[in-house]
């Protein structure tokens, strides 16, 4: 009726009419479709399904709102930390108001991390290579090498004579600065990581070289439990509360020579975390994902397959499955490992594979089809599956079988694979809903811990202004539903994981409202109402 032509108005006046109108129209339209393109993407996007309850609306309205104010901060400044290096970004995202809040978010799982670098670093140096009998040696290529014995064992074929760390300190002017040394021997981080390690092939060696350095500390059965009471510990301190532990089970040592089976070491994991639990109410265990080494040629790996029925026959509740380690670059294809990873099917036994696959930037090579190989080997999860954005028939079959990939942001720019983590391919997957964890893959030799500083990576740099506290729960959800728990262990962990949520989200949105001069840079205290660390208080408690 208003564009009234039938109306019998004069023609001209009939046209302009609709031309205004149209103009009108289609502006009205453009900001509709937009908001319609956002909505849509919006509920695409991981977590965008999920429904906030009132007070997690309110919560997500404070985080959003600190988020906001920060991103908006490192635009000025044009320092922002999922685009640094982490080594020169860890500083900063301390600082970090939203960061104090992914600390004391309870996280869930932490799926893909490795049994050499879940305990800080530091620990080892000032706990562990002060006990008594702790040797070292040095190797023609500067490696360092570790062994507990009594007395001093003869020199080794291709290292110096064993010196005894005790007995050395004493003799040093300062002892800080050596433990300084031994500390940039356990770890990768420099003060300038893209001078130190100019390629893929170098940071690899280093990264590599520390495994064989901390071996001899870690494999000494005393320090091996501690060990691995000291990693629960610094991932509970992180709320983290269930670890899936990918293990290469290697022969530990006592002070006398007898050298320990895997199966003594799967229960030593698996009796050193059921005493870590009942001391940490709310913490549920450990698994073992048993992996071996991708540089080991087919006919071992069989063995290695066997290997991981046996001990799963033998443990069924701890050991999760089986997986190959090391940097698939360099290493043998899943597919040249086909006759080996088939034996299970063959025989019917049921052998879950978390298969590393895609941790490549090198499209098209044999390598980079191992996600191929994981789809058809049917993998339960995918370690990084960093290539999968490349791969959309892949991506498609694995979205199908729900098979998720483990995202560990920090390892993936340390070593290389993307320098700025806003490119990081998982942003595509996040952006669709496509499923995932994050992970921290070897936290002690990156100088992070448990998962936060993945997590702030993911939540600010991958998922960019959008992600939110949808987001984060659906991470968080994600990580015991993917897990490789039963299906009653895991409705009590996400039930666990529910209490503390709430009562993450209750203080969050109890926060006051940030003020005008709230920025990043004078924000370092920590948020006071939300609840702290809860086995840290637990162990303060009981001691
Ligand atoms: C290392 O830590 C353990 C407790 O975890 C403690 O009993 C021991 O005395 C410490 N050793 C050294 C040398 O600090
Ligand atoms: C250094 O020597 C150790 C022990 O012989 C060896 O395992 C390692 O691969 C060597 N590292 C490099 C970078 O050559
Ligand atoms: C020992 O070395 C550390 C680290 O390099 C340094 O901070 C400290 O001042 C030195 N101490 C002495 C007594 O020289
Ligand atoms: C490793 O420790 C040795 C012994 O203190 C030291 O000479 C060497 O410089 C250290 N390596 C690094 C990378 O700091
Ligand atoms: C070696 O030491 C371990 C641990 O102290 C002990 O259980 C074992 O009996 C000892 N073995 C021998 C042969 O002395
Ligand atoms: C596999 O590697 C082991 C150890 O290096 C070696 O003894 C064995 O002969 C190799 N087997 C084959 C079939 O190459
Ligand atoms: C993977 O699953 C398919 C379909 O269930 C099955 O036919 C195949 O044997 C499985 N392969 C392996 C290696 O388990
Ligand atoms: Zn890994």
């Amino acid at each position: 009726m208003l564009v009234g032509g039938p109306s019998g108005r004069p023609a001209l006046l009939s046209l302009l009419l609709a031309a205004v109108m149209s103009f009108f129209c289609s502006a009205i339209s453009i900001d509709e479709a937009r908001k319609q393109l956002l909505m849509r993407e919006k509920m695409m996007q991981l977590g965008g399904q999920l429904v906030l309850k009132k007070d997690e609306e309110l919560a997500n309205k404070k985080l959003m709102a600190l988020k906001k104010a920060e991103m908006k901060q490192f635009m000025k400044t044009q320092k922002f930390p999922p685009s640094m290096h982490f080594f020169q970004a860890k500083n900063l995202i301390e600082k970090s108001e939203v960061f104090n809040i992914l600390k004391k978010m309870p996280k869930g799982a932490a799926l893909h991390v490795h049994d050499f670098s879940i305990a800080s670093m530091d620990w080892l140096v000032k706990n562990v290579t002060y006990r008594p009998h702790c040797h070292f040696c040095l190797t023609p290529n500067g490696t360092l090498m570790f062994k507990f014995a009594h007395p001093t064992p003869p020199t080794p074929a291709k290292c110096s004579e064993w010196i005894l760390l005790e007995k050395y300190r004493k003799g040093l002017q300062n002892v800080t600065e050596f433990d300084n040394s031994l500390l940039r021997n356990f770890t990768l981080i420099t003060e300038n990581p893209e001078v130190t390690y100019a390629n893929q092939d170098v940071v690899w060696s280093k990264f590599e070289t520390i495994f064989i350095t901390i071996s001899g500390l870690v494999s000494y059965a005393p320090v091996f439990r501690d060990y691995i009471l000291q990693g629960l510990e610094d991932f509970c301190q992180d709320n983290v509360f269930y670890l899936e532990l990918r293990a290469m089970l290697l022969p530990v040592y006592e002070l006398n020579g007898t050298i320990h089976n895997q199966e003594w070491s799967v229960k030593t994991y698996k009796e050193v975390a059921c005493t870590f639990a009942k001391k940490h109410p709310g913490f549920i265990g450990i698994k073992i994902i048993y992996s071996d080494h991708r540089f080991k040629n087919v006919s071992l790996i069989m063995k290695s397959v066997q290997t991981a029925m046996t001990l799963r026959t033998r443990f069924p509740r701890t050991v999760a499955g089986f997986d190959l380690v090391g940097r698939e670059d360099t290493g043998y294809s899943l597919y040249y490992y086909k006759e080996a990873l088939m034996i299970p099917a063959s025989q019917g036994f049921k052998l879950p594979y978390f298969f590393h696959a895609g941790e490549t930037d090198w499209q098209g090579t044999s390598i980079d089809r191992n996600l191929l190989d994981a789809l058809i080997l049917n993998a339960t999860r995918i370690g990084h599956g960093f290539a999968l954005s490349k791969h959309p028939a892949v991506w498609t079959n694995l979205w199908k079988k729900d098979i998720p990939i483990e995202v560990c942001p920090i390892s993936n720019q340390v070593l290389k694979l993307v320098s700025d983590l806003r490119n990081h391919p998982a942003a595509v997957l996040m952006a669709t809903g496509y499923p995932m964890v994050i992970s921290s893959d070897d936290p002690a030799i990156f100088g992070a811990k448990g998962l936060s500083y993945d997590f702030y990576e993911a939540f600010m740099g991958i998922g960019g202004m959008t992600a939110d506290l949808r987001t984060l729960k659906q991470l968080a959800m994600n990580s015991i539903k993917y897990s490789a728990l039963l299906d009653i262990e895991k409705k009590a962990a996400m039930k666990t994981w529910e209490e503390r949520w709430n009562n993450f989200v209750a203080d969050l949105a109890r926060r006051p409202n940030p003020s005008s001069t709230l920025t990043v840079a004078t924000s370092l205290a920590a948020p006071t109402g939300l609840i702290g660390p809860r086995c840290l208080n637990e162990r303060e408690g009981s001691q």
